[in-house]
């Protein structure tokens, strides 16, 4: 049995994620993990609310809440939708745990006490009224590019021009409107990763099996880019894990926060001890997974990100792992995707753009867009939804093929035979040609489920569906019913097999009809089918099953049609 310890980007806590987020991480590590676990391979699959830095102040102040309040209550909703997608989290965390507060400090002492971390001194505007250092931001004023009047400090979101909060005309605070503002010097943690050059740069020369999307932004970062400058990884805002050298005060850090960015993927770790104290076990059972000391040698780990979340991944995080010089896990493989576009034009949260992840429930059930999504990955460049193509995989994949399948044999069954797996007859050669052709793709499957070829394990599973369904139509068991009910009895005990094969092999992609497949046949038995023609045999002669409701309906023209007006616009 392997040990697979899986991750997914942490979502930011400002807000629900849209469908493009979803696909870029959440869904793609979901589909593994279970795809391991359904191979009986021990699965640690975790993911958090990504809880600290500016975003989530900003989106605390505008709901009007707390920052802690806000985040409590939008960790609560981001952790509901997600169960609402199937997604199989083993520990679904928060960023702001008590776990993860004291890695991060225990980091930065580690860090500080091997001398990667020197104190710099630099200037920065303080609100005089607001009685605090201003995050870029939080500062606006009028842009001397375009004379826009709530331009930003750090860009301008009228010209996009990148600022600097000293270039503003008229600056004011963006928490009071004030303008008493003054530039002073304030002294903040740089994390010296370039010191770690060569490390890094070896290390991900020795990963020749990543995807060329991570390799490249990687490598691009690390040689021509400023990835690897040293980076500053304190904030001065209220809202963070408060700057400590392990567990003592850090003196002139008073009031001060680690940047969203050095704590976010610390969570990753701290998940997994939140886990342990969430399920009732120790600190051996999470650094197992964690520490090469402590058993986690065997353990392979994988990571599913954005492509913008790459350099955090491949330089800085890396950079506080190695740096610590303790033997913490590092990654096997990081699998990065490109962007999902909506509808001719970008998802964006900002801009309240596309389909976010309730909306998508609220119309139609998670394994629609699980299966749409999966299928449709952007992983070798950006894809695009469109109201049309979503409408015609469901259609034809799903209930054409998987969904006519189940329903025509069931009734058919029930029909003729009862809601029993029919007895008598012999198989011939044609089910044995089914037999060959199911094992060789499901091969593939396996081969590209391994290898998180998101795409075309969707490819594969279809040409799956699409073999029973030829097969069916082919061997005809109404028609042969009519000369030889005996030959069609074997026919339909092979077809009501296929159904429990597909269910199991289809779980990843669409759990809940998967459940409901299996339901339905009255069976509990989620074995993989390691051989294709015993998986065929498994419920005997016999055995009862039950007619399921339909599996997955189609969507109308009308529906889509609405769908795609009521989704034109911007969420509010
Ligand atoms: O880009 C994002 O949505 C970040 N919240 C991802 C963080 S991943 C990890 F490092 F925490
Ligand atoms: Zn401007």
């Amino acid at each position: 049995m392997a040990r697979y310890l899986i991750t997914s980007a942490l979502p930011y806590i400002n807000g629900i994620k849209h469908l493009g987020n979803l696909v870029g991480s959440q869904l793609p590590a979901d589909l593994i993990a279970r795809y391991h676990r359904a191979r009986g391979h021990e699965v640690l699959f975790l993911c958090a609310t990504d809880e600290h830095g500016t975003p989530a102040e900003l989106a605390a102040a505008k709901a009007g809440q707390r920052v802690d309040v806000y985040c409590e209550e939008m960790h609560d909703v981001q952790a509901r939708i997600a169960r609402g997608f199937g997604l199989s989290f083993d520990h679904f965390g928060r960023s702001s745990s008590r776990q993860n507060r004291d890695l991060t400090q225990h980091f930065a002492g580690v860090l500080a006490k091997n001398g990667l971390i020197e104190e710099v001194s630099e200037k920065q505007v303080y609100s005089l009224d607001d009685g605090r250092f201003l995050p870029d931001r939080y500062i606006e004023g009028t842009c001397p590019n375009c004379g826009y009047d709530k331009a930003r400090g750090d860009q301008c979101e009228n010209c996009t021009k990148q600022l600097d909060p000293t270039d503003l005309i008229d600056p004011r605070s963006a928490i009071s409107g004030s303008t008493r503002l003054e530039v002073r010097e304030t002294k903040h943690l740089y994390l010296r990763q370039s010191t770690l050059r060569g490390e890094l740069s070896d290390w991900i020369a020795s990963k020749t099996d990543w995807p060329i999307l991570t390799t490249s932004i990687a490598k691009k970062w690390l040689n021509d880019g400023d990835g690897l400058q040293d980076r500053g990884i304190t904030r001065d805002l209220n809202w963070g894990v408060p700057v400590k050298k392990g567990t003592e005060d850090w003196p002139g850090m008073e009031g001060k926060v680690f940047y969203v960015w050095f704590d976010a993927p610390i969570e990753y770790i701290a998940c997994a001890a939140e886990w342990a104290v969430a399920n009732g076990k120790t600190d051996a059972d999470w650094e197992r997974w964690w520490r090469t000391d402590k058993g986690a040698g065997d353990v392979t780990y994988l990571q599913f990100m954005g492509k913008d979340n790459v350099p955090f991944h491949t330089l800085s995080f890396p950079a506080t792992i190695m740096g610590s010089g303790e033997p913490w896990k590092t990654v096997d493989y990081i699998k990065s995707f490109n962007y999902l576009n909506y509808d001719g034009g970008q998802f964006s949260t900002s801009q309240g753009r596309g389909i976010f992840m309730d909306q998508a429930l609220s119309i139609l059930p998670s394994d629609y867009w699980r299966w749409w999504l999966l299928s449709h990955a952007p992983e070798s460049s950006d894809s695009e939804f469109t109201w049309e193509n979503f409408q015609g995989s469901v259609n034809k994949d799903l209930a054409d093929v998987l969904g006519n399948l189940v329903s025509r044999v069931t009734k058919f069954c029930r029909s003729k035979f009862g809601e029993v797996v029919p007895e008598g007859g012999t198989l011939g050669e044609r089910e044995a040609q089914l037999v060959a052709d199911l094992n060789a793709r499901l091969r593939s499957y396996e081969a590209n489920l391994q290898a998180m070829e998101v795409r075309k394990t969707a490819t594969d599973l279809r040409a799956l569906w699409v073999l029973g369904n030829e097969y069916l139509q082919s061997a005809a068991p109404w028609t042969a019913f009519k000369t030889d009910p005996e030959g069609a009895a074997a026919m339909v005990r092979l077809a009501l097999n296929l159904i429990r094969f597909y269910a199991v092999i289809s779980a990843p992609f669409i759990p809940d009809a998967a459940d409901r497949m299996l339901e339905a046949m009255g069976t509990t038995d989620r074995s993989w089918p390691e051989d294709v023609a015993s998986a065929l045999g498994v419920l005997p002669a016999g055995h009862a099953f039950t007619v399921p409701d339909v599996l997955f309906a189609k969507i109308s023209d009308e529906d889509r049609a609405d769908w795609q007006t009521r989704f034109a616009g911007i969420r509010p």
